[in-house]
Parts: structure tokens; C-alpha cells; sequence
């Protein structure tokens, strides 16, 4: 069956001036969206790829950005062949991208109706007050009343600016949003806010959803499914509550044992019979090894002499450790 998106080894790399190496963002990175309605979490500590991800998704990495090698297939579509045409049709209308920290670069000078009208009359012909109409009926539909429609970005709140720019990637009713760290700069309860408005938007309207967070915590209630990005790799990905509950990679576990109290994790710890070990990749290993090698309690020979690629252990489940391989 052909995949709603599928990304499939995917690097990134950017050239920046001064170092003589780029920097590789992405490193083989894959993702599988099956069908619609599939709602994925994707995260990892600041600097794993998660935005480099989106963006690619997108096709929007520019220079010092580029695809270095990989496929990114939308329906079966190739993204990065798409002409003009198709990638105008693509972005709006079939994916669309909350980007990270939009609410903070609304044009200052445009009321907070008028980007969403423009990307309607951009994309169809539509005239104006129909255009105007829709604007106002999806500005209310995230909360925003009509009678505030002609405001400035500047008379609203961050939870107000960030439905803003919800509304607006909705603005072309696409099949799959990605919300990159929506809700970061947000207070907690205007952080449930949001989430609530976007668990609703993926149920009233069999939304799909990619929801980029480098937060594990606020994931269990909103997705189906989670990826955890470790240095531009996808180290695990599955079902939330395997994934959450019961981590694979030994990454995941070290996410998840951050959020543990103190009290606890002194606990797990006193219980823990695995010692921290550190196992260094031998001189010439070249890029053949793993990449949470240094870090990791279960690191053996195996693992600095071969990367693991991400294999699917179960039905559902895919790890990249040679622990399950
Ligand atoms: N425009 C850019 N120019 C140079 N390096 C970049 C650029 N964008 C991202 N990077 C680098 O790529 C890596 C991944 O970044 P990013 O995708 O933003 O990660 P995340 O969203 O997980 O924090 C980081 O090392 C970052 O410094
Ligand atoms: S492959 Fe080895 S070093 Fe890497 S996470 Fe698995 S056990 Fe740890
Ligand atoms: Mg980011």
C-alpha cells in the first residue's frame, strides 16, 4: 500500500563559512506515515534535525542547506522532482507547516485576517469578501472572534498569534499539518490550549499530523504515534504508549528517565544493575559506528565497528541497536 508520506534516508547537510566540513543536519533520517489520520510525534534535544526534517518534508532547505541524498514521497509522489506546479499544489493544499517560532513573524503591518486571505486568493479564485468570509470562519474556528479579525499581531497574545498561525497553515484545508514546537514558547495552561485545539482539528477533520517537540512529555495525549531523533537519525519509532512506556533504544530510555522525579530516579538507579560504560569508536571507524556510542550503558564491540540501521523489531516497532539485531 502506498504510504500518505514516506521519507527515506534522508540527509541534510549545510555548508557554513569558515568550517571546512558541513554540517550534517540530517544522517539517513526515515519516517513512514502510513495513512491519513496518522498523527506522529517527532522528537530530540535541540540540534537533532526535527526543523531540518520539516523543512525537507517541505522541500524548503535552501543554501548553505541542501539535500545531500534520500527520498522524501507523498502519495507516492516524488517531493523532490516536483515541478513548480506540483509543489505549488503540494505545499497549502496537501501538507502544511506551522513553523517554528511564526507567531513571533507575523507582519507587524498586516491585520491577522489578511496572510490568511492572501494564501486563499493565492491558490484559487476566489473573490475577495468569499476569501474574507473563510478567513473569519477559520479564525473562529481556532478561537479567534470575527470582531478581531482586522487587529494587529501586536494586540494578541502569544496563544492568540500562535492560533493565528494555526489558522493559517489550515487556510487550504490540507491533509497533514506539521506543527513545529507550536506550543514552546508558551505558558502551561496556554500550552493545553493549543494542544486541545489541535487534537481537535485532527478529529473533526481526519487531519493528519506531524507534531515536532523536543519536550517527550506533552506527547502521550495528542499523537498516535512517536520518532525520536538522535543526531539526525530517527533512533526509534512506534506506537506512543510502546515507545513511551516501554522505550527500545537505550536514547529514548535516557529522555525518559530525565523526566523521572529525583526521588525515583534515585531509586532506578540504586536498582540498576547496568554500570555506565564508556565505549569509544576505535580510531578509523570512520562514520561505521554508533552514534550514541559514548553515552550509552549497553555499548559493546559490536557497536563501535557497525551503525545500526533502523529495523523493524515488531509489528509497528523499529529500532536502530544492535541490541535487538
Ligand atoms: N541555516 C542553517 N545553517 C547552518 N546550520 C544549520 C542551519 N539550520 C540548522 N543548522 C544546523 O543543523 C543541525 C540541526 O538543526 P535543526 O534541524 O534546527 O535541529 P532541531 O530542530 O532539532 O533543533 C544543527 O546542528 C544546526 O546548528
Ligand atoms: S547500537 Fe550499541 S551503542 Fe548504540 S544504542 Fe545500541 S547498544 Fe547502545
Ligand atoms: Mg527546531
Amino acid at each position: 500500500m502506498t504510504s500518505l508520506l514516506k521519507v527515506t534516508d534522508l540527509s541534510v547537510e549545510y555548508r557554513v563559512q569558515g568550517r571546512k566540513d558541513p554540517i550534517v543536519a540530517l544522517d539517513g533520517a526515515s519516517l513512514d506515515l502510513p495513512e491519513t489520520g496518522y498523527t506522529l510525534g517527532i522528537v530530540g534535544e535541540s540540534g537533532s534535525g526535527k526543523t531540518t526534517l520539516g523543512m525537507s518534508i517541505m522541500r524548503l532547505i535552501e543554501r548553505p542547506g541542501r539535500i545531500a541524498s534520500g527520498r522524501v514521497e507523498y502519495k507516492g509522489a516524488d517531493v523532490l522532482q516536483m515541478d513548480k506546479e506540483e509543489l505549488r499544489r503540494y505545499r497549502w493544499k496537501e501538507v502544511a507547516m506551522v513553523y517554528q517560532s511564526a507567531m513571533n513573524s507575523l507582519n507587524p503591518v498586516k491585520s491577522v485576517s489578511q496572510p490568511i486571505v492572501e494564501v486563499i486568493q493565492n491558490h484559487a479564485r476566489v473573490p475577495g469578501p468569499e476569501a474574507r468570509e473563510r478567513a473569519l470562519q477559520l479564525l473562529s474556528e481556532v478561537g479567534i472572534r470575527k470582531d478581531r479579525a482586522d487587529d494587529y499581531p501586536f494586540e494578541f497574545s502569544g496563544g492568540m498569534r500562535q492560533r493565528v498561525v494555526i489558522a493559517l497553515a489550515l487556510a487550504l484545508s490540507p491533509n497533514l499539518l506539521i506543527a513545529d514546537e507550536p506550543t514552546s514558547a508558551l505558558d502551561v495552561v496556554v500550552q493545553r490550549q493549543i494542544l486541545e485545539l489541535l487534537r481537535h482539528e485532527m478529529r473533526s477533520k481526519g487531519l493528519s499530523l506531524i507534531f515536532i517537540t523536543h519536550d517527550i512529555s506533552i506527547l502521550s495525549e495528542l499523537v498516535q504515534n512517536v520518532a525520536v531523533m538522535y543526531a539526525g537519525e530517527v533512533v526509534e519509532r512506534g506506537p506512543h504508549d510502546k515507545v513511551l512506556f516501554d522505550p527500545l533504544h537505550p536514547y529514548t530510555e535516557s529522555l525518559l528517565g530525565s523526566l523521572v522525579s529525583l526521588d525515583s530516579k534515585a531509586d532506578i538507579e540504586r536498582d540498576d544493575p547496568a554500570p555506565t560504560r564508556r565505549v569509544l569508536p576505535l580510531e578509523g571507524a570512520g562514520e561505521n559506528y554508533c552514534k550514541y556510542v559514548a553515552s550509552c550503558r549497553y555499548a559493546f564491540e559490536r557497536c563501535v565497528r557497525e551503525r545500526p540501521l533502523l529495523r523493524e523489531t515488531e509489528n509497528g516497532r523499529f529500532v536502530a541497536c544492535h541490541k535487538y539485531s
